[in-house]
């Protein structure tokens, strides 16, 4: 168990939050662990009919925690984690809300991509910066991001690493809506209550229909998972790691 992820009920509602916030909620491998852990037993409880992500003032997410990657990049082991999340999360039979403040960055922004819905504030700014760091898009979003964004958009966010800011990602689809900080929480919860109050049978077979058959999806997150493990051990990985770890603060 870590303090680092806090899971909470409120009524019908399963609220998963990440609280690293002296690492800007980087994530890492125990925190994954119980996020997946979570989000499985949550779709196995008829009691949760909505789950929730949220971050910390400031966070969402930093992403991976780079000094878990840099282990794997030095020939150490890495776990499946991850892996184990992203399955568990694009699989989740129920649907997901995520309120996300500042920093979304990495699997802080392709998390919000299984969401069905994303609340941001107009201090957000997602960001991917997979390439730069010598790695691959993850998460299914090599798949999603072109269907949300169109093939340039996608390339915007996933090559370059372009930043979206909360109403370039509203504009573009990425979310569902841009509130004010002090109202993030509050947006957010309302909406999962909302959920959570619909008749649970029609709203899961809605929802599967908009989603489609994820086996695409599945085979996705696997494929990049195969390079991406390939590329945390490449020269151009290790570089940006170091590059990251030894960088001068101020
Ligand atoms: N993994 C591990 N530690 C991280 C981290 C990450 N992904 N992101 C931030 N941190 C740590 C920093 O090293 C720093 O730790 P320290 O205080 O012990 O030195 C602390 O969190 C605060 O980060 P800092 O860089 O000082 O905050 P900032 O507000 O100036 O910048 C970011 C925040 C997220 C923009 C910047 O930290 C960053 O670019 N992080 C890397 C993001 C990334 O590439 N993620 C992986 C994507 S695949």
């Amino acid at each position: 168990m870590t303090d680092h992820i806090l899971i909470e009920r409120q009524g019908a509602v399963q609220i998963i939050r990440m609280n690293r916030p002296d690492k800007k909620n980087a994530i890492t491998r125990a925190m994954y662990a119980e996020m997946a852990a979570a989000l499985v037993a949550g779709d196995k409880d008829a009691a949760v009919r909505c789950h929730v992500f949220l971050g910390v003032p400031g966070a969402f997410s930093s992403g991976n925690d780079l000094a878990d990657f840099m282990v794997i990049a030095s020939g150490g082991e890495g776990g499946g984690e991850v892996w184990d999340f992203l399955l568990a999360l694009a699989r989740t039979e129920k649907p997901v809300v995520s309120g996300v403040d500042g920093i979304a960055v990495g699997i802080g922004t392709t998390i919000n991509l299984h969401c069905d819905l994303t609340f941001a504030t107009p201090r957000t700014i997602f960001r991917t910066p997979f390439v730069d760091l010598g790695l691959v898009p993850e998460a299914g979003s090599s798949l999603i991001a072109p269907q949300l964004l169109g093939l340039q958009g996608a390339f915007a966010l996933l090559g370059l690493g372009e930043g979206f800011p909360a109403e370039r990602a509203l504009a573009a689809g990425l979310i569902y809506k841009v509130v004010a900080e002090d109202e993030l929480e509050t947006a957010a919860l309302a909406a999962a209550a909302d959920i959570a109050a619909k008749p649970p049978e029609a709203l899961k077979i809605a929802r599967d229909l908009m989603r489609g058959d994820r086996t695409q999806l599945v085979e996705r997150i696997k494929e990049e998972g195969a390079h991406f493990r390939a590329r945390l051990k490449s020269d151009e990985a290790r570089a940006a790691l170091v590059a990251f770890m030894t960088r001068k603060k101020g």
